[in-house]
């Protein structure tokens, strides 16, 4: 698979930083659309970690009998795993997908920004982190943007697309046209803190650990009545667990302090679980046990 954009330049290698939950989803949408995908972490482990998530995830499909097995095999071919991050020299868009901390993701575009091609496309994986600040890291912030996916990657069907301050028209069209080749589909959004997706969703998560902290109804209930009453797939708190406390407290950080509107604090009680390292389903304890 290639794309080729307004200036000529065409799309063929997509590098992705980080083989977390949403970095190997990423990659394997990527793949599995054709392209030729560079998955770089720091460690091996993690790397073999991120693939067998994408083999378990193919293997569903193989066993609905919706992909074949040389297909699958084909899809995962297409994935090279580095820890190099020179590696990425190659790739005609990379997508960074680290952990949600300003620090270290401007650290991985100033980085990106020296090894890349000049012409390369940098996107964010944030959920909630200023693009326009990371363009600033760089010195090509036309080609820097937000390609927020949802988790789980494959399955989910929206990508909200980011235009920082900086951020091109050509740019911008580019990745909405790759993200169609994906097969999703791209929604746009200024750069806001916590964008539309996490502004919206997180008041809401966090509306519900409060309902839980001031004992208005257990776990089960304001998980219940939400899924049957809204018709939500999960409970609020069920999504908490499953998005990760330490994520969903992040991003209500960055509401609160880059909004500066006392109605984003986050509950105590949430701040409480990530102090215990009670993360939500990753590490198998949360507002549930797992
Ligand atoms: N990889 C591939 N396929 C997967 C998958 C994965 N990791 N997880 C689930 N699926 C597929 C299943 O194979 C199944 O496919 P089929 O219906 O075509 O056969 C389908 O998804 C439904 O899965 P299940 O039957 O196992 O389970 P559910 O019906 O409970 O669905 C769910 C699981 C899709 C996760 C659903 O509960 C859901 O949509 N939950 C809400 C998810 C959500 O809100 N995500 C956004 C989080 S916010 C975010 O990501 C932004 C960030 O910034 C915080």
């Amino acid at each position: 698979m290639s794309q080729t954009t307004e200036a000529g330049f065409s799309i063929q290698t997509i590098g992705v930083v980080g083989a977390g939950t949403m970095g190997n989803g990423i990659a394997q949408v990527a793949a599995r659309a054709g392209f030729k995908v560079i998955l770089r972490d720091v460690k091996d482990e993690f790397l073999q970690r991120g693939m067998a998530a994408v083999d378990k995830s193919l293997q569903r499909d193989v066993d609905k009998e919706r992909l074949k097995e040389e297909e699958k095999r084909a899809v995962i071919s297409r994935i090279q795993t580095v820890t190099e991050m020179d590696a990425l020299s190659l790739a005609d868009l990379v997508v960074e997908a680290v952990t949600e901390d300003v620090n270290v993701k401007a650290g991985v575009f100033r980085q990106l920004d020296k090894i890349t091609k000049p012409e390369a496309i940098l996107a964010s994986n944030t959920s909630s982190i200023s693009i326009t600040k990371l363009g600033a890291a760089t010195d090509r912030p036309e080609k820097v943007i937000g390609m927020h996916f949802m988790n789980p990657v494959p399955v989910m069907k929206l990508v909200e697309i980011i235009r920082g301050l900086a951020t091109s028209d050509e740019t911008y069209n580019v990745v909405r046209d790759l993200t169609l080749k994906l097969e999703k589909t791209p929604l746009e959004c200024n750069d806001m803190p916590g964008f539309v997706s996490n502004r919206v969703l997180m008041p809401m998560i966090n509306e519900a650990i409060f309902a839980l902290y001031e004992n208005v109804a257990t776990r089960e209930s304001i998980d219940g009545i939400m899924k049957l009453g809204m018709n939500h797939p999960m409970g609020p708190l069920t999504l908490a667990d499953f998005i990760g406390l330490d994520v969903c407290l992040a991003i209500l950080n960055v509401l609160h302090e880059g909004l500066g509107d006392p109605k984003y604090r986050p509950c105590p009680l949430l701040k409480r679980y990530v102090d215990a390292g009670w993360l939500g389903r990753k590490t198998g304890r949360g507002f549930y046990e797992y």
